[in-house]
């Protein structure tokens, strides 16, 4: 985002205002969002929960630029996403967020290294800088002395720290997690939270889905959806 959109910003990071969402296939339609309003602060950790099927997916995707509400607007640094064209959309999404999703989604045939490469690659830096952020990624999630493996040869959890890794190596402002500990045992899913908690100590708004009440417990706030509407927020 230009400086001129960060100053014309009233202050928050992300506005989400009157947000719908119609997922149309053939003659049927289903009402995903219904005018969902709310704001994120920078360096907030918030929660999003609510029954399967509630929205929360949808939302995140919406969030992080990979689809299009139907209607309503949502502004980061005051800029309407909506507005942008696919390219600058792209960007967005490259530059801004970093996503972590339930599965690891690893690139199987490349190792941990390659993988936390990969959002890099189209960076305008320096093959230097590129390895130094891989190398402190690693570091940051502690899967350095598994940098040369592939995904198959991790266990679950650290093929989710190296998925924690890929999505920060970009040093995203907003980091969507969605149930990013839905397949970990307790311990693992612990460093997990640990990790998107210590993403919000560094001033990055993290957003977290999750069903899970010890990954709820450690967010500012949650909102809480019902049915593609916010029933509560606290
Ligand atoms: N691509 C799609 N096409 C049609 N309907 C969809 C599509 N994606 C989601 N939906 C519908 O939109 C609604 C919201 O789905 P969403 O995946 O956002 O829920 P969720 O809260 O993430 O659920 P879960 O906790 O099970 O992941 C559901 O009724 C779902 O069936
Ligand atoms: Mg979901």
């Amino acid at each position: 985002m230009s400086e001129n959109a960060r100053a014309e910003s009233d202050g928050s990071f992300l506005k989400a205002h009157l947000v719908s969402k119609t997922y149309r296939t053939g003659a049927k339609q289903v009402l995903a969002l219904s005018e969902i309003s709310f704001e994120l602060g920078e360096g907030e950790i918030v929660g999003l929960s609510g029954p399967s099927g509630s929205g929360k997916s949808t939302l995140l995707n919406i969030l992080g630029g990979l689809d299009r509400p139907t209607s309503g607007t949502v502004l980061v640094d005051g800029v309407p996403l909506h507005e942008l064209s696919d390219d600058a959309l792209t960007l967005y999404r490259r530059q801004t967020v970093g996503f972590v999703f339930q599965a690891s989604y690893l690139v199987p045939s490349l190792t941990v290294q390659e993988n936390v490469m990969l959002p890099l690659l189209p960076a305008p830096l320096s093959p230097e800088e590129k390895e130094a952020r891989v190398t402190a990624a690693l570091e940051q999630v502690n899967i350095t002395h598994r940098a040369s493996h592939l995904p198959g040869e991790l266990s679950g959890g650290e093929q989710q720290r190296a998925a924690v890794a890929r999505a920060i190596v970009n040093q995203p402002r907003l980091i969507l997690a969605d149930e990013p500990t839905g397949e970990l045992d307790a311990a693992n899913a612990a460093r997990i939270v640990e990790l998107l908690s210590g993403f919000a100590g560094e001033g990055r708004t993290v957003v977290i889905a999750s069903h899970d009440p010890d990954v709820i417990a450690v967010t500012d706030r949650v909102i809480q959806l019902q049915a593609g509407t916010v029933v509560s927020t606290s």
